[in-house]
């Protein structure tokens, strides 16, 4: 499963990205917002930072006016994924990118069937939002196992990139479904690497190493 995170903080990608774990990275309106910085500047240093697809998003809600945004946003990198919303104009303007070549990642989620015609409309990726149909009573991980179910009965390439994580759980169940990519904030990507054994393991076999007076090299 890939790992992107869900951020717009360039610190915080410089930091994931040196552990080589880091595949992707997904932006969207309220994180720009977030990080106080100019949208095309932040989203070109971005994708300076990773190889992998940078998300950003288109936010006009028309078709015509969507295409024009994307052809500015994936002038900034090859690696640039347009993101669009999960409409009749973000999946024409879906079908019309992807046709060209260009990645994109049809965002906003909620269903099967919206996930069904994204995948009809070629997208590169489709972004479930599991953290947010979990907060309206529904099951976010009922989601992604429909999805992965459906997209395995007709072969779709399209990848299942599951959003609005909100804790490692949404992580570990998103791989035993077999999702193809999940993303979440930074502090979830950091969550996923501790475990109070292993620190306490280190701290019993860095006491014995003390008392039996070695050191390496
Ligand atoms: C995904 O691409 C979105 O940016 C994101 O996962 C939304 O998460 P939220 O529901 O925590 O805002």
């Amino acid at each position: 499963m890939k790992f992107f995170v869900d951020t717009a903080d360039t610190a915080d990608i410089r930091e994931l990205a040196a552990t080589g774990l880091l595949d992707g990275v997904t932006t969207n309106p309220s994180l720009i917002h977030k990080s106080g910085r100019a949208f095309l500047e932040v989203v070109e240093e971005i994708c300076g930072i990773v190889d992998g697809p940078v998300s950003a998003e288109v936010v006009a809600l028309d078709h015509d006016t969507m295409m024009k945004e994307a052809e500015i946003l994936r002038k900034i990198a090859d690696n640039v994924a347009v993101k669009v919303p999960l409409t009749i104009d973000g999946l024409k303007t879906c079908k019309k990118l992807t046709d060209d070549g260009t990645m994109v990642n049809v965002t906003l989620c909620f269903s099967a069937n919206q996930a069904l015609l994204a995948a009809k409309a070629g997208a590169t990726f489709i972004s479930p939002f599991v953290g947010r149909h979990d907060d309206v009573g529904l099951d976010g991980m009922g989601l992604i196992s429909d999805i992965r179910l459906i997209y395995d009965n007709y072969d779709f390439a399209t990848e299942i990139l599951v959003a609005s994580v909100r804790h490692p759980i949404h992580v570990l169940e998103s791989a035993k479904i077999g999702a193809d990519v999940m993303t979440a904030p930074p502090a979830v990507i950091r969550q996923l690497f501790k475990h109070p054994l292993t620190d306490k393991g280190i701290e019993g076999f860095l006491a014995d190493w003390a008392k039996s007076g070695q050191t390496i090299g």
